[in-house]
């Protein structure tokens, strides 16, 4: 099965923002990614867009498509329709075509400290830190963010207001604060529980439908702001 496609693409030059139109035959099975590189090699080289490992692993590829986020690499351009409208992911600066910067999204992802924090840390002597599958299971879903920026796109919070840390870098703080071997649960708190963090958020659940990882950021939210709610009312009595 084969059909005629058209590809409206928005495009920055660094000076100005335009549409440009480029009509193909999309083959069954080809992605959006598939179709950019198409445009790329065969109807104008100068697009510029973001992807490596073409298989919903590394995150780069997201765009928009059709108004909403999604991974160019695992959209099948027919399954969408005959006319489909690529723009690059809201809330970061566009740099070039569908490439955007990242780098705020990726400072607030540092910003929660993303890794385990312990007492006894000895990179030179690691040990073996031992869990329940019961343990494991509280918070292993949210370990499959490949950040990809969808959620950040679609998140009508970090649209207001640029210092909101987002649904991802949220997600990621409740992934260590839910993991039994983390020491570090009440300085992670502190970060999150400040006027940019969990309580920005509008609970629109945007993030969730995104999503291309079914992380359901918008819930890791959620119970972030029970244990944020917690340590603020210890701090209180402390
Ligand atoms: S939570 Fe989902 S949408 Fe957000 S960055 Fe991670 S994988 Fe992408
Ligand atoms: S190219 Fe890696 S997720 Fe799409």
């Amino acid at each position: 099965m084969e059909r005629e496609v058209l590809f409206r693409i928005r495009r920055f030059d660094g000076d100005k923002s335009y549409w440009q139109d480029f009509r193909f035959t999309a083959k069954r099975g080809m992605t959006v990614l598939d179709g950019l590189y198409y445009i790329k090699e065969n109807l104008d080289g100068s697009l510029a867009f973001r992807a490596s490992c073409r298989m919903g692993v590394c995150g780069s590829c997201a765009v928009k498509i059709n108004g909403k986020p999604r991974l160019a690499c695992e959209t099948q351009i027919l399954d969408i329709g005959s006319t489909l409208e690529i723009e690059p992911l809201d809330n970061m600066p566009v740099l070039k075509d569908l490439i955007v910067d990242m780098d705020d999204f990726f400072r607030k992802h540092e910003a929660v400290k993303p890794y385990l924090m312990r007492e006894d840390d000895d990179y030179e002597n690691p040990k073996e830190l031992l869990q329940t599958p019961k343990e494991l299971h509280a918070y292993y879903d949210f370990t499959l963010c490949i950040k990809c920026g969808a959620c950040y796109s679609a998140c009508p919070a970090s649209a207001t207001r640029s210092d909101y840390l987002g649904p991802a870098a949220i997600t990621a703080a409740y992934r260590f604060c839910a993991d039994s071997r983390d020491e570090g649960k009440e300085e992670r708190l502190s970060l999150v529980s400040g006027s940019e963090g969990v309580w920005r958020c509008h609970f629109n659940a945007e993030c969730s439908e995104v999503c291309p990882k079914s992380i359901e950021p918008a819930k890791a939210v959620q119970k972030m702001r029970l244990m944020s709610a917690i340590h603020m009312i210890k701090s209180i009595f402390r």
